[in-house]
């Protein structure tokens, strides 16, 4: 069940009925986000190579957004800080959008705000994701070097993606997906 949330401070209305737009989660969101994720990626979402670094190291509630589409809502992204080969980052996902909502830019537009609010801070240096390059090379993430990232668990090597300001980093980066923070191993 999709439980409507609660209008918070920092709830974003829409100049155009119907639009998306976004808001940072609060805790009353929590029952419509775990709603989503097991809607949009079933009972599978506990066995993912990602679900398993967000075990390892906490998302960043800050960095959590929601989609509403006229006060309603409609889609999340969440965001993990971790390091790969002592660089600093942040792993997007997962994103959602409620199958009623899709197809009205509500996707797209969680990915660039995160992407955009997490470089803004200038303390980490990319996003890396596990997604479709047709999603989400458009919005200005481009493929690693197929092995480089090593994660705990399987990955379809061609579906990590990073978007950084140093056009080289996706394809130099490399090593163990760590905590934020970690030392490049030596
Ligand atoms: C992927 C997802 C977040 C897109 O949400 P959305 O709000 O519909 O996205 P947008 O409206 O911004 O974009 C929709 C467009 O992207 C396309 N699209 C959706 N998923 C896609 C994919 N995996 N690969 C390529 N294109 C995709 C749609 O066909 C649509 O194309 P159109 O604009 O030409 O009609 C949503 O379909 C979803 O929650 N899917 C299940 C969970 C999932 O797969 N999440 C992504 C994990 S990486």
């Amino acid at each position: 069940m999709i439980l409507p949330t609660a209008r918070s401070a920092d709830h974003a209305y829409s100049p155009v009925p119907g639009m998306p737009v976004v808001r940072q989660a609060t805790p009353a969101d929590d029952a419509f986000i775990d709603d989503l994720h097991a809607i949009a990626f079933g009972p599978g979402r506990f066995a993912r190579t990602a679900f398993r670094v967000r075990e390892r190291y906490p998302i960043d509630p800050s960095l959590s957004l929601v989609a509403e589409s006229d006060g309603t809502p409609c889609g999340s992204v969440w965001m993990t800080p971790i390091s790969i080969g002592g660089i600093n980052g942040w792993m997007l996902g997962p994103l959602a959008t409620h199958p009623d909502f899709r197809k009205r830019g509500a996707g797209k537009l969680l990915a660039r705000e995160v992407t955009r609010r997490a470089m803004e801070r200038g303390d980490g240096r990319f996003v890396v994701l596990i997604g479709d390059q047709d999603y989400y090379c458009p919005l200005g993430y481009t493929p690693t070097t197929p092995g480089n990232i090593i994660w705990p668990g399987p990955v379809d090597p061609n579906r990590v993606l990073l978007h950084s300001d140093d056009p080289l980093l996706a394809i130099r980066i490399a090593g163990p997906v760590s905590a934020w923070g970690a030392r490049q191993p030596d």
